[in-house]
């Protein structure tokens, strides 16, 4: 094989490769998956219960209003929740410990 085939056969196969890899890994190259939203329940589960027990929740029960109060003040306190996780949890909280 001289310089030239083998140069030509090096780049087909670099090219090979990189579109290999892009239908492996869409993600990877900004794929079109959707960021799976937050499902409420998980996050109480996981955030709140944390410091928490069940029952503090049903003795607080209160509307949708009442949960986003008291979440943003958790949020600004001692609970690591995003806006978007605040919201999912204002949605279980209120189903969940509604008045
Ligand atoms: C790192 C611990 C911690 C986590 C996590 C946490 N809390 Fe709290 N929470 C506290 C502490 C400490 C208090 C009491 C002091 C206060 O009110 O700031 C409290 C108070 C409360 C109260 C009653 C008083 C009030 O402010 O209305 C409610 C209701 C409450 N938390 C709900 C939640 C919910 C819902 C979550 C999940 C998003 C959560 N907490 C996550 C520590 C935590």
């Amino acid at each position: 094989m001289n310089k030239f085939t083998r140069n030509i056969v090096l780049s087909v196969l670099v090219c090979a490769l990189t579109a290999a890899s892009m239908l492996v890994l869409p993600s990877a190259f900004g794929g079109n998956e959707k960021p799976k939203k937050a499902d409420g329940k998980t996050l109480f589960e996981t955030k709140c219960l944390k410091c928490h027990k069940r029952e503090k929740f049903k003795e607080q029960a209160s509307d949708r209003k009442g949960w986003v109060l008291t979440l943003s003040r958790m949020q600004r306190g001692t609970c690591d929740i995003s806006d978007d996780e605040l919201e999912a949890l204002a949605d279980y909280l209120a189903k969940a410990y509604g008045e």
